[in-house]
């Protein structure tokens, strides 16, 4: 009963009191401080204790049963479920893969030699760092302690000016008014998913994802669904069906250059997209990542550019792979309906993205710079991009798939049957090479059979040895090899 008794819950926290017991329950079966078949205190008890109605307890009870955490004893009470264990060790392998994750975002250590085929990050020396530098004295010469100042809520009005006009050339023709920055497109998903998601409300994503984006909706309690991807974008049967059958608050998709798959959905699978959103009433998060960094596509749009009156495309745009990550810059285009909403949400989320920031990338588009700047990346991307086709034609064994992408920096690959993921990935490391495993980019599936090389922080010597490296892992481990390059490395002096 102690670890009840400490439960700490509160209206004041701005979330149901019965989804902040839920989690407080479910946090102590993790932790382990709870036995397997130990009775939960009856309903009207931990009510008193929590100073709360017995409904609270009944819905939070209620939670833990549908998730498996508990189960009932007709005329007896609710116990810990015995496989209460298994369930923590899944908690524990998710936050093995949360730490992949981070990995992906270059959050943990590599070693400074290391050729990184996992982050999707830009290279820093693609950074067009002096033009910066001027254009941020001449904001400081100019707007001195404004620059400074909280900005407004929906970004400063030049900025989104320069914005709307910026989109245009992408056939987006949207109104000032429902244009809002943001500090990132990370910042962007999580502030539509509090302004649009409720717990239990259904997300429809492509399978595999965008791994960001569903922790967010996660975050919020909303029940993922995913669709498979296909060569020309997502399984639109099973897209459809699944929307009938849940009925989904918005669809999550990157129709251009999607990550991890860097995969383009074909123009009538866009538009038949739009159709499902008119036919059934649902909205779609368009999430245009990369959609500049186009070298063999013939078609390009966005399905924000097909929503001509601005009804169902929610449209996030970063500057982090375009421009620079740590600007953490982007912005969003949405519905007006749901306008209010994510103003609320952003304000919640850090009031207003950095003034100085959004006045200097104002300036920096006034000039030719920010041309220059597109002009030359995509020149520098797209000669990597070629050397990454040739490595693969040159270097991958036969048995390993890949769906040439027509831009972009990923590339999605999929193993034979008869080797996995992990030993791929234990064998790379060994030979000093990050990859991206699949199981990062899938929900619930325990992928072995997919992995993503990003060219993103590459050049081209580094590709090729590492597509050269990666090529002779594989073979070796189709010969029935594993870790035998690191034994081999390791051999006793005798
Ligand atoms: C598909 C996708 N969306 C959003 C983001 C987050 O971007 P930002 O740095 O703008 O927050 C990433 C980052 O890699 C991404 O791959």
């Amino acid at each position: 009963m102690k670890h009840f008794e400490n439960i700490n819950i509160s209206k004041e926290r701005g979330e149901h009191l019965y989804i902040q017991l839920y989690k407080a329950i479910k946090d102590l079966i993790i932790e382990g401080k709870l036995d397997k078949d130990e009775k939960l205190p009856p309903i009207r008890k931990l009510a008193e204790i929590l100073n709360v109605n017995n409904v609270t307890v009944v819905n939070a009870y209620h939670i833990l049963q549908e998730e498996g955490l508990v189960y009932k004893k007709m005329g007896s009470g609710t116990y810990i479920s015995p496989d209460f264990l298994t369930y923590a060790s899944e908690e524990k392998e998710n936050s093995r893969i949360t730490s992949f994750s981070l990995m992906e975002q270059g959050q943990i250590q590599i070693n400074s030699d290391m050729i990184n085929f996992a982050s999707a990050a830009p290279k820093a020396e693609l950074f067009p760092v002096e033009d910066f530098k001027k254009a941020i004295n001449e904001v400081l010469d100019r707007d001195k302690g404004n620059a400074f100042d909280y900005q407004e809520i929906q970004g400063y009005l030049p900025l989104r000016e320069k914005l709307i006009a910026y989109v245009r050339r992408y056939d987006i023709v949207a109104d000032i008014n429902i244009l809002q920055v943001i500090s990132g497109a990370q910042q962007g998903i999580d502030i539509i998913a509090k302004a649009l998601l409720n717990y239990g409300d259904s997300v429809i994503v492509e399978s595999p994802s965008y791994t960001g984006a569903m922790a967010s909706f996660k975050s919020r309690g909303a029940k993922i669904i995913d669709v498979n991807m296909l060569s020309d974008g997502v399984d639109i049967e099973d897209l459809e069906r699944k929307i009938r059958i849940f009925q989904p608050k918005f669809l999550y998709l990157m129709p251009n250059f999607q990550n991890p798959t860097g995969i383009s959905y074909s123009r009538s699978k866009k538009e038949k997209i739009m159709e499902l959103c008119r036919q059934y009433s649902i909205y779609v998060v368009e999430d245009d990542y990369l959609s500049d960094l186009n070298f063999y596509s013939k078609d390009n749009t966005t399905l924000k550019s097909l929503d001509r009156d601005n009804e169902y495309v929610i449209y996030i745009k970063s500057f982090s792979k375009i421009l620079m990550p740590g600007l953490r810059l982007g912005f969003l285009i949405a519905p007006t309906i749901f306008y209010d909403n994510l103003i609320f949400a952003k304000h919640s989320s850090d009031i207003s993205t950095s003034g100085l920031l959004q006045r200097t990338l104002e300036l920096y588009f006034k000039g030719d710079a920010w041309d220059n700047h597109i002009q030359h990346i995509e020149e520098e991307y797209k000669s990597s991009f070629d050397v990454m086709v040739r490595c693969i034609e040159q270097y991958m064994p036969k048995e390993v798939h890949c769906i040439q992408p027509s831009g972009g920096v990923n590339f999605w690959f999929r193993l034979p049957d008869s080797i996995s993921t992990k030993e791929l990935y234990e064998d790379a490391i060994n030979e000093n090479i990050a990859l991206a495993p699949g199981s990062l980019f899938f929900l619930n599936e325990k992928d072995d059979c997919h992995f993503r090389l990003s060219i993103a922080s590459l050049n081209h010597q580094e590709i090729e040895e590492g597509t050269i490296k990666i090529g002779k892992i594989v073979k070796n481990l189709l010969n029935g090899g594993n870790n035998k390059l690191n034994k081999e490395r390791y051999r006793p002096i005798l």
